[in-house]
């Protein structure tokens, strides 16, 4: 059985004893609701390095006061079994308050790659999660940890965030697990209902076609425009994003631009779906 770690001086014992052991340490930062993506996460933590950490906390900074905090799937039993069977070592589950004490008073926050995309449409979201990651870094103190590129402008600004602060654990990317369908995994495709699931599916199928698009040429702005109508269409409420984006800076493609990235969030009925992929 995975061992569970509820405070940082548990956290903080259990990692030095890995060290004292010559071990190398991979980590996995999640809220929770674990499925498949959090487990490749896992597996391949397992695969780079001696032991693997999981932490799961829903982390209340990171929800703005309209959005989904209370009604985020909770299931710490169920997620412990999930990650002794991939052979995790330990999970850090604390609470609200150990994780920020009554005289918490710091803030991290990061300039550009935060302000485009969810930036525009989730404002206090990323300061949220920049906060609780660093200081999940800075408490488990591993060699590596894994991000899903899922929530890509996520691991670019956790990127960017550990090379400001010269936090010394390798941030790495890990690519996105799908269903058969296309459909990204998420915890928030539990809130789907039956008849949004298929809906939900289309939402890569028009990211691929985007991308078609642009390698045959078409204008990006045609692209978008096209693939707004058919999220529309199919019946996609509110689309706060689909675009082609420069795949570092997260802004509309320049002549500099390497990599083109395409990403889009929209509301399906009362969930908000993310999704990505490359465009080259
Ligand atoms: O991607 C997530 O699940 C969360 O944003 C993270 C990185 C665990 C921080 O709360």
């Amino acid at each position: 059985m995975v061992q569970i770690l509820k405070s940082p001086e548990d956290l903080r014992a259990y990692s030095k004893s890995l060290r004292a052991q010559n071990k190398t340490l991979g980590f996995v930062p999640t809220m929770g609701a674990l499925h498949e993506g959090h487990l490749t996460l896992a597996r391949t933590a397992l695969a780079e390095c001696d032991a693997c950490i999981v932490s799961i906390f829903v982390n209340p900074k990171q929800f703005a006061p309209h959005e989904d905090f209370d009604r985020y799937p909770r299931q710490l039993d169920k997620d412990a079994d999930l990650l002794s069977t991939v052979g995790v070592n330990a999970v850090f589950a604390p609470e609200v308050d150990v994780m920020y004490p009554k005289d918490f008073q710091t803030t991290v926050s990061l300039s550009e790659v935060t302000k485009p995309l969810e930036g525009e449409f989730r404002p206090t979201h990323f300061t949220g999660v920049s906060t609780v990651v660093a200081r999940l870094l800075l408490l488990v103190g591993a060699d590596k940890a894994y991000f899903g590129e899922k929530d890509y402008q996520q691991l670019q600004l956790i990127k960017q965030m550990a090379k400001d602060l010269a936090i010394p654990t390798e941030i790495i990317g890990v690519g996105i697990v799908r269903e058969k369908s296309g459909l990204a995994l998420s915890s928030r495709n539990a809130y789907l209902t039956t008849e949004e699931r298929p809906i939900a599916d289309q939402l890569n199928v028009i990211l691929k076609t985007m991308a078609s698009e642009f390698k045959s040429g078409a204008a990006i702005s045609d692209i978008e425009r096209r693939a707004a109508q058919k999220l529309s269409d199919i019946g996609f409420g509110k689309i706060d994003y689909i675009t082609i984006r420069d795949a570092e800076t997260l802004l509309p493609p320049t002549e500099e631009t390497k990599s083109h990235r395409i990403l889009a969030a929209a509301f399906l009925g009362k969930t908000r779906l993310i999704d990505n992929i490359s465009a080259d």
